[in-house]
């Protein structure tokens, strides 16, 4: 994978070949994005089978299930890591001996990766209709291709729009404390020659009054009946958008609606100080200064303006029903 903490100053593979090393690439972000810790997760259980040296089917069962709770306890937020970690061994159950285990989970976590692409191309071309030729778009944190396996959910919105022949340019929130607008969303639309313009996060109230932004148009985490979960500072720039008459619009796959648990259920991870107190290895804050760095919020749904899927747009209020069918 793309160690997406070294970017855009470095390109640098990486490659994990222990369970600790697929967990430490997930919980210090070198992959992140819902979508693709999902698809990492995934593979984690494959790796985790390859692994193992179990003798009967039931130990080697056994081992997968840690080996997934381990993956799974990295990010409490992002439901897609539980969802592919959980399908991948759930396609166990169809297995008849040692060595079906290992094919089957191999085989499931590059399903789930092949459908992530596939599903981003549909969430692009439902999404794209929403955008008009000349859109002046607003997003925040990195919902693109680094995000998921390829073509993005907010940023194949884009992507999809452009491929159609629309004019589309980008406003992308830096997205402190880590950056993920700044280094990954602007290097990403460069690569693809898509007009970005990048803005502090305390601009975007600025910028939604005096210029002209179309609609803003986010990726999620966790989608419940009453909330979306996306990266600290969605719920501000919902907030703006909303006063100001501009739809806020949300781009995910199926897979990222939870609708077992409501906001209040859902634990919203707490990251290590240390990302408020330094900036690249350089000190910006007092090293003992009291620090609360959640990694995301809870925009409530009444915000929200559409919910862009692989199965079509829907306004909330959601019904698991029309979400889940297949269209
Ligand atoms: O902490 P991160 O960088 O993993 O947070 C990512 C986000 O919040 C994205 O917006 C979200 O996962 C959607 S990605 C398609």
């Amino acid at each position: 994978m793309v160690d997406q903490t070294l970017l855009p100053a470095k390109y640098k593979l990486i490659e994990c070949s222990s369970i600790e090393c697929l967990c430490e690439a997930i919980s210090s972000l070198r992959v992140r994005g819902a979508p693709a810790i999902g698809a990492a997760g995934g593979f984690g259980i494959a790796l985790a089978g390859v692994l193992s040296h179990a003798r009967s089917m039931e130990a080697l069962i056994n081992e997968l299930k840690q080996a997934g709770d381990m993956i799974i306890s990295t990010r409490p937020t992002a439901v897609n890591l539980a969802w592919a970690v959980n399908r991948v061994l759930n396609a166990t159950m169809d297995a008849y001996n040692l060595e079906s285990i290992r094919d089957i989970v191999l085989h499931e976590a590059l399903a789930i990766a092949d459908e992530d692409a596939k599903l981003n191309k549909k969430i692009g071309i439902n999404g794209a209709k929403l955008l008009k030729d000349g859109d002046m778009v607003m997003t925040y944190c990195n919902a693109g291709r680094l995000a998921c396996v390829d073509w993005g959910t907010a940023l194949g919105v884009i992507r999809s729009a452009v491929e159609m022949g629309k004019e589309i340019q980008v406003i992308a929130c830096e997205t402190r404390p880590l950056n993920q607008g700044g280094r990954i969303t602007t290097l990403e639309l460069m690569e693809d020659k898509i007009p970005v313009t990048l803005i502090t996060d305390s601009m975007s109230a600025h910028v939604m009054r005096c210029k002209k932004v179309d609609c803003v148009i986010v990726g999620a985490d966790r989608i419940t009946q009453d909330a979306v979960f996306n990266k600290i500072g969605t719920y501000t720039l919902s907030i703006v958008a909303n006063e100001h008459d501009i739809p806020f619009y949300v781009a995910a796959p199926v897979s990222t609606f939870d609708f077992i648990n409501m906001e209040n259920d859902i634990e919203i991870e707490l990251r290590n100080p240390d990302e408020m107190r330094f900036m690249a290895g350089t000190q910006i804050a007092p090293l003992d200064v009291n620090v609360y760095n959640p990694a995301f919020d809870a925009t409530p749904m009444g915000y929200v303006s559409a919910l862009i899927t692989e199965n079509g747009i829907f306004k909330p209020p959601l019904l698991l029903e029309e979400v889940t069918l297949n269209h």
